[in-house]
């Protein structure tokens, strides 16, 4: 049996309330000092404070955690990990001004990626997505959600949910893979969306068959797909036992919300442009409102209303929304120090938004998410004197080391080699 004594922590945070943790539960993280935890078979068996000694006479390997903090792995339970090529070409247009929507229409954005994407092998995908899977790990992260979406052909989602499917088999990250075939319109649609609408539904049973995908997402917006369309795609997507994430709200507010929680969607994604209205729906309802702060740092946007959601007595999870367009960073301890700045999220708020309300998204809150006995001992250790300290010192990354199924996976901001 592997047995694993993490002792010296000088302060371990966790949300232990039952999830989805909405509005003032968000900030009730409890907080150990000189704590330890005590891991069996990858599982936390024991969590304490100061008596330690105890637990060495079972023979554990020990790790001297030298007075750093702990808390739960991360999980970003938003990113579009899989995609050919990258859009710096795109930056100075942007920085000239021009619009996210605008450059969409002139066949750059999602559509460029696509056709990289198109004529990227599996390996070339494999290796760039295995690269960010690394640098991710690398910030604390333990757990992800991943999209396709830069196919917009089966054939080319099929290729890249394969290659979701085989780095959740060989990286230490944990990856929940998401079918977003309704992330543009392809040009051989133009004229012709309903037509494209029926493929994606028929494309739904190929993916269901194969077992490719646990969730469907549709892109919901101005430009895009409407709301009567996410519609269609989602009945679908659920009659035949998918999970539902939705992007939506993100630049304008088309209805996407309203139909997302219509059909039980586990999370709705951006929500920059979200109504009032919508808000009081979703602190209604379980479905987490996941807030992607990067993306209004890089698009130079508005930030979603995470205050008012959180004051209204909604779920919120933070994510990075890593892609090569709106987000091209992995980043995530950036993404949630942004968070804190321009969300106006409290720390104690953020750590929930990042562990056990993501958790909760995905469908895994039993097994991670928090720190507690019988659960999965995800664990990143943080060289901060406490959580504020975290959110403060920024842009750094200020990983110690990362558990996974509690084995150390990062050691001193490197990657442990294993043979
Ligand atoms: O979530 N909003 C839609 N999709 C991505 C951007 C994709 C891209 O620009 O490549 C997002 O921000
Ligand atoms: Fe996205």
């Amino acid at each position: 049996m592997e047995k694993v004594l993490i002792y010296d922590i000088k302060y371990l945070y966790t949300n232990n309330n039952t999830p989805p943790v909405k509005g003032d539960k968000m900030r009730s993280v409890s907080c150990l000092e000189d704590a330890y935890i005590y891991i069996e078979d990858g599982i936390i068996k024991d969590i304490g404070t100061k008596n330690w000694d105890k637990l060495k006479c079972n023979n554990p390997y020990l790790y001297n955690a030298e007075g750093t903090i702990a808390i739960p792995g991360l999980i970003d339970s938003h990113t579009h990990l899989v995609f050919g090529g990258s859009r710096e070409h795109e930056f100075s247009r942007k920085i000239g001004g021009e619009d996210y929507l605008e450059i969409l229409k002139s066949g750059g954005g999602i559509l460029s990626t696509v056709t990289e994407t198109k004529n990227a092998s599996f390996e070339e995908l494999y290796s760039q997505a295995k690269r960010s899977l690394d640098e991710m790990l690398l910030f604390g992260v333990t757990t992800i959600e991943a999209k396709s979406g830069y196919g917009l052909d089966l054939e080319t989602e099929v290729k890249s949910l394969e290659v979701l499917k085989k780095l959740n088999m060989n990286h230490p990250i944990d990856i929940h893979v998401t079918y977003l075939g309704a992330h543009a319109l392809p040009n051989e649609y133009l004229g012709n969306r309903q037509g494209f609408i029926t493929q994606i539904k028929k494309d739904l049973l190929v993916i269901k068959e194969k077992k490719l995908a646990d969730f469907v997402d549709v892109f919901c917006e101005v430009g895009v797909f409407t709301a009567e369309e996410t519609r269609e795609i989602l009945e679908k997507a659920r009659e035949l036992g998918f999970r539902l994430r939705v992007h939506t709200d993100e630049i304008k507010s088309i209805g996407g919300t309203e139909v997302a929680l219509k059909n039980s969607a586990k999370t709705i994604d951006h929500l920059m442009a979200i109504t009032d209205e919508d808000i009081l729906k979703v602190a209604k309802t379980d479905t987490i409102a996941n807030l992607l702060p990067s993306t209004s740092f890089f698009l130079n946007k508005e930030y979603a209303p995470a205050r008012k959601l959180i004051d209204t007595g909604a779920a919120v999870s933070v994510s990075s929304d890593y892609n090569p367009g709106s987000t091209p960073s992995e980043n995530f301890q950036l993404t949630l120090q942004i968070a804190a700045n321009k969300l106006k999220m409290l720390p104690n708020e953020i750590l929930t938004a990042a562990t056990i309300n993501p958790a909760f998204g995905l469908d895994i809150h039993t097994k991670v998410g928090s720190l507690e006995k019988g659960k999965i001992a995800d664990i990143t250790l943080l060289n901060c004197k406490n959580l504020d300290y975290f959110f403060y010192h920024y842009g750094i990354n200020h990983t110690r080391s990362v558990f996974k199924n509690g084995i150390l996976v990062v050691e001193n901001r490197n990657i442990v080699k294993r043979l």
